[in-house]
């Protein structure tokens, strides 16, 4: 009979804050593919690479399964109302589960600085958005002060809740692979994702499912990299605006999984993001947003400065949907617009123009 997967919830509920007589808020998070990249392991020439697809989740992309737990705890304290601060996908994933609690959402996103694919979600599912004249940081601010001072529960990741679900997705991984990577990479914004992986991989330790955890790598934009610069920007640019944070909340927990993993920080510039962006659709049959591929074109970047360790098993996770934010896929590298050419409805004409020769 075919089964069903649960959401992240269900399925892990004995590794997380949660008992059988709780509310349950899911669309069904979670048990995204872990998917081979031999083009991906050959660049980087190690043994192999799997990425991990979150933009396979309900909403696309991997906040789903932090908002499952955030929303559910809400909805059990008799939370009426939630907020998010977002660069887009935090408020389609907030806007979503709202929906499903029936509760309401409140969502405070940078002005004109988020894809329209995630607007489009957070108009769907009926948030109330608002536009703030500032960046990510600044709405992050906000949203604190408010859920502090009137009746709206914040779900932004500073909500330990948050961290508890993202952290299924190390469980996937070492459950899929059977044992934990040797390097694990990913997108590095406001540093939720990176901390949430060193909790479950630590809690993997613990348990003895593994013996050690992966170095863990979080990749920032250049115009956007706080943790490379070392202290936070004031005024992050980046095409990745998933990832244009100058501010990041887990600054302390991110500087932990570093350390405690032996892992790292990069930094890519754009056109480095674009070029990985273009390779995953190519090589690796993934369509994912451009904010996504930035972990792994940190570890391209690595590679061609010899600083990426000598290892055998790399996971990469792509955060989020290539369709979130489209308009990237349908420009060239030159940044010109790609236009599918027009043809007349005649199979000569057409194979003519493809350069067929006749059977
Ligand atoms: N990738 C994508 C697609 C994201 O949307 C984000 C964060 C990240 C990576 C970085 O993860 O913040 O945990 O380090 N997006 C947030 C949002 C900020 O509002 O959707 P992080």
């Amino acid at each position: 009979m075919a089964h069903q997967w649960r959401g992240v919830i269900r399925e892990y509920m004995d590794r997380l804050p949660f008992t059988k007589d709780d509310p349950v808020v899911t669309l069904g998070e979670g048990g995204t593919p872990l998917i081979e990249a031999p083009a991906l392991a050959r660049l980087l020439d190690v043994g192999s690479v799997h990425l991990k697809f979150e933009g396979m989740n309900p909403t696309g992309s991997f906040k789903d399964r932090g908002m499952t737990t955030a929303v559910s705890k809400a909805l059990g304290d008799g939370a009426k109302a939630v907020i998010a601060a977002s660069t887009g996908n935090t408020s389609a994933a907030a806007a979503a589960y709202a929906v499903k609690a029936g509760m309401q959402s409140v969502v405070l996103v940078p002005a004109g600085k988020i894809s329209w694919g995630k607007l489009s979600q957070a108009v769907a599912h009926k948030a109330q958005i608002l536009q703030v004249r500032g960046n990510f940081d600044d709405c992050l601010r906000l949203a604190r002060e408010l859920s502090e001072n009137y009746p709206v529960f914040l779900v932004n990741s500073v909500n330990p809740n948050r961290l508890q679900g993202q952290k299924t997705a190390a469980f996937e991984v070492v459950d899929v692979l059977g044992e934990a990577p040797d390097l694990h990479a990913m997108p590095l914004g406001n540093a939720g994702n990176i901390s949430a992986y060193h909790l479950g991989y630590r809690e993997e330790v613990a348990d003895q499912r593994i013996k050690k955890q992966p170095m863990l790598y979080g990749i920032q934009a250049a115009g956007s990299a706080p943790f490379i610069q070392g202290s936070p920007v004031a005024k992050p640019e980046t095409i990745a605006t998933a990832i244009r944070i100058g501010n990041p909340a887990s600054w302390d927990l991110a500087q932990e999984a570093k350390r405690d993993s032996g892992g790292g920080f990069g930094s890519v510039s754009d056109k480095e993001i674009l070029w990985m962006h273009r390779f995953l659709s190519q090589e690796a049959g993934v369509f994912v947003e451009p904010s996504s591929a930035t972990g792994a074109a940190g570890l391209y970047k690595l590679k061609q400065l010899g600083e990426l360790p000598k290892v055998d098993r790399i996971v990469v996770t792509v955060t989020g949907h290539g369709l979130k934010d489209p308009d990237w896929a349908l420009k060239d590298e030159n940044g010109r617009k790609i236009k599918p050419k027009k043809v007349p409805t005649s199979a000569s004409s057409v194979a003519e123009i493809l350069g067929l020769e006749r059977k």
